[in-house]
């Protein structure tokens, strides 16, 4: 892969075939925006039949629904608006900015360089849509970093990935434990007043959108297991625990670095311990915000299709902690 394709990161050569979904010409009214934004969070099967992971049914379905609530927002049309000192300040300050260009720009590459290797078109063009959308999203985040004059430590350059699956895994389950945080936190920023409610609503469509990730995400991990033959299922399981061990030593690691200096560092990978206290004026407790990001979880995932699968692993672990905590008193 050559330098100047990854530095400018274009899907369609990434991944050949793929076609960018068509944008709306001029400036999208609020009616179109809201219909858009309605459309993204909702989808059902019109199929009858049960929609078995690893089947041709389930796949097709899957891919429908991620091209269906395609929201065809455009960064560059996007409002920001005009803040008054203190919350610019707020803002400017969040510890999250740099990691989370970063983040984009790693998942953008990685989705599109395992879409790349996929055989079947039909989930090819869907995680190859999905990078797409991460590019999308980092769009979203320079032009409101070149709006308020947040300052960025520099890029380094993205490489490609030796393994593509191992970085598709390690973002999806990156994906999985950030959004069930990010659902919890956003809304908690939302309730505390302390962000205007313009910000909120421009950021509101990234977040469904992390939604749908996830949601295609389970799909496909369920879709590609029920379709490997014993041997290759039992690698598979193995790396997917080694993902999940290095994502819990990656996570586990950096916040203790937070706790043990008492602040957030600027390249932390730890949204939800830094986030908390920034977004919340550090009001909320670990069991209210947990219990948020389950009820937060379960909102934006009601609308589409019950027999999707959903991600298991976050919500699980959020219900046992609170478990154990009641029993703590
Ligand atoms: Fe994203
Ligand atoms: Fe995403």
């Amino acid at each position: 892969m050559n330098e100047q394709t990854l530095e400018r990161f274009d899907v369609v050569e990434l991944v050949p075939g793929f076609r960018p979904p068509p944008q709306a010409a001029g400036t999208p009214t609020g009616a179109a925006l809201a219909d858009a934004s309605r459309r993204a969070r909702a989808w059902s099967s019109d199929v009858q039949d049960e929609l078995k992971p690893g089947t041709d049914l389930h796949r097709r379905e899957v891919c429908r629904m991620f091209r269906d609530t395609f929201n065809p927002y455009r960064p560059a049309v996007l409002d920001w608006p005009r803040l008054d000192a203190a919350t610019l300040q707020r803002i400017v300050s969040l510890p999250i900015w740099d990691i989370a260009v970063q983040t984009e720009g790693k998942a953008r590459l990685r989705m599109a360089a395992y879409a790349r290797t996929l055989g079947d078109a039909d989930m090819r063009e869907a995680l190859a849509l999905n990078a797409w959308e991460e590019n999308r999203h980092k769009e979203v985040l320079s032009n409101m970093v070149r709006a308020y004059g947040i300052r960025l430590a520099p890029e380094a350059a993205y490489e490609y990935p030796d393994d593509p699956e191992w970085a598709y895994l390690v973002t999806g389950y990156s994906e999985c434990i950030d959004s069930f945080f990010a659902f919890g936190l956003f809304e908690a920023a939302r309730r505390s007043g302390l962000f205007p409610p313009e910000l909120v609503e421009t950021f509101e469509p990234v977040m469904q959108e992390e939604c749908r990730h996830i949601l295609l995400f389970a799909n496909w991990a369920a879709w590609h297991r029920a379709r490997l033959p014993w041997w290759r299922r039992i690698r598979f399981e193995l790396k997917v625990l080694a993902v999940w061990a290095f994502l819990g030593w990656e996570r586990i690691g950096l916040a203790r670095s937070i706790d043990a200096e008492g602040n957030a560092q600027a390249q932390d990978n730890n949204f939800t311990v830094s986030g908390a206290r920034s977004v919340t004026d550090g009001a909320i407790k670990v069991r209210e915000l947990l219990a948020l990001c389950l009820a937060e979880n379960e909102r934006r995932f009601s609308g589409y299709e019950a027999r999707l699968l959903r991600p298991t692993a976050m919500p699980r672990l959020a219900r046992l902690a609170l478990r154990c905590m009641r029993k703590d008193g």
